[in-house]
């Protein structure tokens, strides 16, 4: 149902939508509310997902990826969040910040040790750039690695940290020098089993409660210098680029969450009958349908926009913050709007569109909150007219 192909994107694009859409409906929506109340992490579906190539959608397939292009991946990332947003966040935060920044910074060597592991979904990957005093301002992280010879010494604290109860290997971002800016900052491999790794169990939290967000605590884990990502002083530009993918992941995830709402809102107004006729012929109902079905497809348009920049190899900062931008705040209007309609039913915990509103809200926070997406595209804007 509904415009997610009102852009009429070639037929190979329509396909992966169709293929991704069976497997979430089949596969995924039976377990989405129970994962949900148990906030139980759906390994079973990430090894499915793993098999069918959808853990490495855009990396080369040299490395076991399926060497699909942004454009593709967003669609995967949209339709698997139609139905269960958790499962986009888990996804999301393992390909764009995890196995593509490895594919686009790590040495051949790396490449070859790490990348088909990550691809093929055997191991999931967990970007660790967060700390307590260190959200927005990423810049002055605190973690620090300290070099001895051929190894670091990496000691410190991150936060919210996405996929860390499943995850086999961490990029980590720590300081390398003491200068107190962004060049002192680097970005390093750290395989999950490394000891003096912590993570702690998954926070509690409002929504995407099956995608874990944990705690993870560095005690002197002793990382090869062959493992760091990047040059020394390359960490925060290699954080901010993977940052710029990833908002294409979470503004995709949004389109998903938005399509969902609107879908639900569209079949329980024409099905649910006040004042002798279906809700749906009420013009209140129709303009809140109209006004969310025109956000989601201008929030979609703005999503393949920034992954089309993407695959032609052209720099994405300002697209993809603004789709992020756009795609969040209007799924969580979507999702409220969606409440609204179903009345009380919407605000069951039995029906799906409470745990939509729920699962929308982060979508504004995570990658970047809506403020720090204003920052950028404010200082872009700016930049450019100097
Ligand atoms: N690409 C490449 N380089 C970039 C860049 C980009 N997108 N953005 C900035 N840079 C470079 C700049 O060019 C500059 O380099 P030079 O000094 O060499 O010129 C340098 O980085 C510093 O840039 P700024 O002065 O703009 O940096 P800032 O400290 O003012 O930060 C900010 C700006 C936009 C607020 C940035 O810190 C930011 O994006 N913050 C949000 C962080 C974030 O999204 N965190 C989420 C973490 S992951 C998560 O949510 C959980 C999870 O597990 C998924």
């Amino acid at each position: 149902m509904g415009l997610s192909n009102c852009l009429a994107l070639p037929e190979d694009y329509q396909v992966l939508r169709s293929i991704v859409r069976k497997f979430a409906e089949d596969r995924i929506r039976p377990q989405v509310l129970q994962n949900d109340r148990e906030a139980r992490f759906p390994a079973g579906i990430i090894e499915e997902l793993g098999q069918l190539g959808f853990m490495g959608a855009p990396i080369n397939p040299q490395y076991g990826g399926s060497g699909s292009d942004f454009l593709s991946y967003a669609i995967l990332i949209e339709e698997l969040s139609r139905v269960d947003p958790s499962i986009g966040t888990i996804v999301s935060a393992h390909t764009s910040l995890t196995a593509v920044p490895l594919q686009r910074w790590g040495t051949e060597e790396q490449k070859g040790k790490y990348l088909s592991l990550l691809a093929s979904g055997k191991t999931l990957g967990a970007f660790a750039l967060t700390e307590p005093e260190s959200g927005t301002d990423a810049a002055s992280i605190q973690t620090r690695a300290s070099r001895d010879g051929d190894h670091y010494f990496l000691t410190g604290t991150k936060v919210w940290i996405t996929n860390a109860s499943h995850a086999g290997l961490f990029i980590v971002f720590a300081r390398t020098d003491n200068r107190g800016n962004h060049k002192d900052i680097s970005a390093f491999i750290v395989d999950r089993e490394s000891p003096g790794l912590v993570v702690d169990p998954s926070e509690s939290k409002l929504g995407i409660k099956a995608a874990h967000s944990c705690t993870v605590h560095l005690d002197g884990v002793k990382v090869s210098a062959r493992d760091r990502l990047g040059e020394e002083g390359q960490g925060f530009k290699i954080a901010m680029q993977s940052l710029d993918g990833g908002r294409i992941g979470i503004a995709a995830q949004a389109v998903g969450i938005g399509q969902a709402c609107l879908e639900m809102s569209i079949q329980y107004a024409v099905q649910r009958r006040q004042f002798g006729r279906p809700i749906a012929e009420f013009q209140a109902i129709q303009w809140k349908i109209a006004d969310m079905a025109t956000q989601v497809e201008a929030a979609r348009l703005l999503t393949y926009r920034a992954a089309m920049l993407e695959d032609k190899g052209e720099n994405i900062t300002l697209a993809a913050s603004m789709a992020k931008l756009f795609a969040s705040e209007m799924c969580v209007s979507a999702a409220r709007e969606a409440i609204q309609i179903h009345g009380s039913l919407g605000y069951s915990a039995e029906y799906p569109v409470e745990k939509f509103y729920r699962d929308s809200k982060v979508t504004e926070i995570y990658e970047g909150t809506s403020e720090a997406q204003r920052m950028v595209i404010a200082s872009r804007l700016l930049k450019e007219l100097q």
